[in-house]
């Protein structure tokens, strides 16, 4: 049975790590991925994430089951990060939070937990969005559509487009938006923006689905995550995953969560019961040791402390590697200076698929559409990156 069974396509952001890795070259670089490395090119280890260590391996515990929901101490410090600790839907236990398998994972629960109570509904992403947000939501069984989102000739949101695509949609539609850093653009909206996306969302009676996987890279931690506040206060249902891959470094251990915010604590407490269901069927209940760490950080005050101060330095150091990008690019004669306005880990940089397969061939890797990874250029190779970029163009 297995003999007709095709080669499935390269997975369009792993499968370039996947190529990166088998390349010999010991120059090569890797700005596929959206893995933030240091000025030595390294995957940190967070100090708020090895003292969090130390002290759970000084009280050591049996790795029994954790509740199919995830650590009650990990969810609940969630909820307080993504909607803040005094937030009305938190007092009045309208929001309820599973912890995830990473983002993905929250959006997959998410994605089934809409399907099958949802069944008709469409959802919509941007134009471009995260390659995994369409191939994710029609795995699902959804039909998916786009809105559109970028503007090529700015750079930027094509605001005008967006507002007519979401008002246009039929209700119930779900509508997937990045809360921040937008993946994978760096183009996001500004405050005043939002207020017209949020409001066409609730007149239109739409589905809002708030992905929010780089929370702290953009203005800040509390700074990116308004935007689910206000979605929160404006009412009506949402639905909000996000990741601490990023924030605290740590991809492999898949930590994440969806959170749902339902009209009343009643409601809520059906929506746990079902999203509990779609958790069991898919993996039963989360790991422990990601959510552990994350519970630690979050809820002991000065891990907490040394956490924001370590995820400002690495929002820092991506937006001096944005200035040092755009400063050598003009020195070479080509205008970047847009990518000083995107914001996040990402740059769509305009290099198209052709300049990307060339700058391959010379072990400097990209995704095809020209999305960049500034969170993985450092002091050391920027100039051999811009040296290559120059002479593609
Ligand atoms: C990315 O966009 O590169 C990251 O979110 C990693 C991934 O899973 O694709």
């Amino acid at each position: 049975m297995f003999s007709a069974i095709d080669m499935a396509p390269r997975d369009p952001i792993l499968g370039i790590t996947e190529a990166f890795n088998a390349d010999q070259n010991p120059q090569k670089i890797n700005l596929g991925v959206g893995v933030y490395y240091d000025d030595n090119g390294k995957v940190p280890l967070l100090s708020c994430v090895q003292k969090a260590e130390e002290i759970l391996i000084a009280a050591p515990a049996p790795r029994t089951y954790l509740p199919i929901e995830g650590l009650a101490a990990y969810d609940k410090a969630v909820q307080e990060l993504v909607f803040g600790a005094d937030s009305a839907v938190i007092q009045e236990k309208r929001a309820v939070t599973v912890q995830a398998i990473g983002g993905t994972g929250a959006l997959k629960i998410g994605a089934d937990f809409l399907k099958r109570f949802a069944p008709d509904a469409e959802v919509y992403i941007s134009d471009p969005s995260w390659e995994n947000h369409r191939a994710l939501f029609e795995s699902a069984g959804f039909k998916v559509n786009n809105y559109a989102y970028f503007d090529s000739a700015t750079h930027g949101v094509n605001f005008a487009g967006m507002i007519a695509d979401i008002k246009a949609m039929p209700p119930g539609s779900i509508v997937l938006l990045h809360a921040c850093c937008h993946n994978p653009t760096g183009a996001d909206l500004t405050s005043a923006q939002w207020t017209e996306v949020i409001a066409a969302i609730i007149a239109g009676g739409l589905v809002p689905f708030l992905d929010m996987a780089y929370q702290g890279f953009g203005a800040g931690i509390a700074e990116d995550g308004a935007v689910v506040r206000r979605f929160a206060e404006a009412g009506g249902p949402l639905l909000v995953s996000n990741s601490f891959s990023k924030s605290f470094s740590l991809y492999g251990e898949r930590v994440g969560a969806l959170s749902v915010v339902a009209a009343s604590g009643e409601e809520a407490a059906r929506l746990m019961s079902q999203l509990k269901r779609v958790v069991r069927t898919n993996y039963s209940n989360p790991p422990v040791h990601g959510g552990k760490v994350v519970a630690t950080v979050l809820t002991t005050p000065e891990l907490r402390q040394l956490w924001e101060e370590e995820l400002a330095g690495m929002r820092v150091r991506i937006k001096e590697m944005r200035e040092a990008f755009v400063v050598k690019l003009a020195v070479k004669g080509h205008d970047f200076a847009f990518v000083r306005d995107q914001i996040g880990m990402f740059s769509y940089s305009g290099l198209n698929k052709a300049q990307v397969e060339q700058l391959r061939s010379q072990s400097i890797y990209a995704v095809d559409t020209g999305r960049i990874c500034v969170a993985a250029l450092n002091s050391r190779n920027i100039d051999i990156v811009i040296d290559a970029i120059a002479k593609v163009l």
